[in-house]
């Protein structure tokens, strides 16, 4: 007998599980499923830095994960949020959010939206805040105005220049998030801006998906944030460069393009709870952050 053209697959149970008790290659799986550049190494990164929920099938597939990175005991940013895409559309999304929403204990969110999940997040009760321009593309290190330019004032940073980045940091992204910026100092390459002793300045790059990512950039003005951002540029001539930023006018953004990165998509920044510092101070003096660690950590 011929076999019929259609066949009617039951749905399936899913179980949550935590995202540490899953092989790093299922994640990656998982993330590549939707086109995310991740590599094996950035979810390790991703796992060391936060918590997280995979939902497995009953054969232990991983279809879908959330994770949230917690900065002290108020606020917590939420990213990886996957759902297999047979499966989206189903209520898998809302149900990895509304578990993480019982761990993170009534602590204020932050979270960058693909187009994909606006709608799921929306259905939460999250608030749209400000677009992020993800900014990349293979670099090229534009023409200093004026090489007298070149400034003595900018040094890689070391170990000892960690508290000075995290308060730097915290001043700019309105809660310190010292456990992360520790970490993130452990996989990248810095540069800071000093005035005197003082750090005034600050861009860490660190390997990440297809390249190379910048992030964060903290600065109270434009040209300084182009002015540590540049010798990241020149370091990877040649090679892929990501930033993610909010700022869409202006030098920096200008810096960008000009140097190789041009917006290759947007995300929208969306929270739940207070509206942290850094939005209520755009456009006022003081520390900036100019790029994002990543749209996952914020
Ligand atoms: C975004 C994503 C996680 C959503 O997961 P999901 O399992 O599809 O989510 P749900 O099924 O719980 O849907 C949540 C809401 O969106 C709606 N929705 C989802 N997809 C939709 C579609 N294609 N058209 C219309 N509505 C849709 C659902 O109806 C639901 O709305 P409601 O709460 O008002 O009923 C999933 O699409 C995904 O992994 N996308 C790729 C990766 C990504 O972009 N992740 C987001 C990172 S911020």
């Amino acid at each position: 007998m011929k076999p019929s053209e259609s066949l009617k697959i039951d749905a399936f149970s899913m179980r949550i599980a935590d995202i540490e008790d899953v092989e790093l290659e299922r994640l990656h799986a998982l993330s590549l499923s939707v086109g995310w550049p991740h590599r094996a190494e950035d979810w390790q990164f991703l796992r060391g830095s936060g918590q997280g929920f995979v939902a497995l099938d009953e054969i232990g597939r991983v279809l879908g994960s959330a994770m949230w990175f917690g900065h002290g005991s108020g606020f917590a940013t939420v990213g990886m949020v996957i759902t297999s895409p047979r499966l989206q559309t189903l209520g898998a999304g809302q149900w990895l959010m509304k578990r993480v929403f019982e761990k993170v204990g009534g602590r204020d969110l932050r979270l960058n939206a693909t187009r994909a999940a606006r709608r799921l997040y929306l259905s939460l009760d999250f608030q749209p805040e400000k677009t992020v321009y993800q900014c990349q593309g293979v670099v090229r290190a534009p023409a200093m105005g004026d090489p007298a330019e070149a400034r003595r004032d900018i040094r890689t940073l070391d170990a000892s220049d960690v508290p000075a980045a995290i308060a730097l940091d915290a001043s700019a992204f309105g809660v310190s998030r010292t456990a992360l910026i520790e970490k993130l100092f452990a996989h990248s390459v810095g540069y800071g801006l000093f005035d005197g002793n003082k750090l005034t300045a600050f861009a860490l790059c660190r390997p990440f998906g297809r390249g190379h990512v910048v992030g964060p950039v903290v600065a109270e003005r434009d040209a300084d944030a182009v002015a540590i951002l540049r010798p990241h540029v020149a370091d990877h001539s040649g090679s892929f460069l990501r930033v993610d930023t909010h700022m869409h006018s202006g030098e920096f953004a200008a810096f960008l393009s000009h140097a190789g990165m041009p917006v290759f998509d947007t995300v929208l920044t969306m929270s739940l709870g207070k509206r942290l510092a850094d939005f209520a101070a755009l456009g006022e003096a003081g520390p900036k952050t100019y790029a994002l660690a990543s749209q996952t950590l914020g």
